[in-house]
């Protein structure tokens, strides 16, 4: 039987619901929870959004494969990576190794919904970018290990589910 994952990490678009859940879903399998931007916002010592302006997305993309690298090396932990993460073959790889991954999907309705228009999400653009941006990354989000729509679950119901998904996994127990 499998043993508990060392790594959970969620993927999937911008406002899915990636940090609500982990932060959540970390506390319920006593684990830590990481947030991917946070951690390139500390190294880096900049906000994503002055990063992509000052330095572009291809230096935003190095850190943040970067820090999947980092996190590959750590256990008991619960990740929150940005929208792009997994898109990246070589992020995606980092991030999948040795860990159960999660697609957190969600519609383009709830997505646009979620996201507040505060300019902290440089790719995050009109009806029409948002909309062509998930198509083009659906594909990428599909190679998670487990899917899981939050469009119109709370993040304890998503937590919930995961739970369920990865005691499916172990067959025992992962609650205390
Ligand atoms: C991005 C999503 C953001 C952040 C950056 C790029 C993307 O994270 O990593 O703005 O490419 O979709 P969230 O998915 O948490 O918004």
């Amino acid at each position: 039987m499998p043993e508990r994952p060392a790594r959970v990490v969620l993927v999937g678009f911008m406002g899915a619901g990636k940090s609500a859940v982990g932060r959540r879903l970390a506390r319920r399998l006593r684990y830590r929870f990481l947030d991917l931007d946070r951690r390139i916002e500390q190294r880096a010592g900049s906000r994503i959004a002055a990063l992509f302006r000052e330095q572009g997305e291809a230096a935003f993309r190095a850190l943040e494969e970067d820090e999947a690298r980092a996190v590959s090396a750590l256990e008991a932990v619960v990740v929150a990576t940005g929208g792009g993460a997994f898109v990246r073959p070589g992020t995606r790889a980092l991030l999948q190794q040795g860990a159960l991954t999660v697609w957190l999907k969600c519609s383009l309705e709830a997505s646009l919904r979620r996201i507040k228009p505060d300019g902290s999400r440089p790719l995050a653009g009109n009806r029409e970018i948002m909309r062509a941006l998930l198509a083009e990354r659906e594909p990428s989000y599909r190679q998670a290990d487990f899917t899981v729509d939050t469009s119109s679950r709370t993040p304890r119901e998503v937590v919930d589910r995961i739970v369920e998904l990865i005691e499916g996994q172990r067959g025992t127990s992962v609650r205390p």
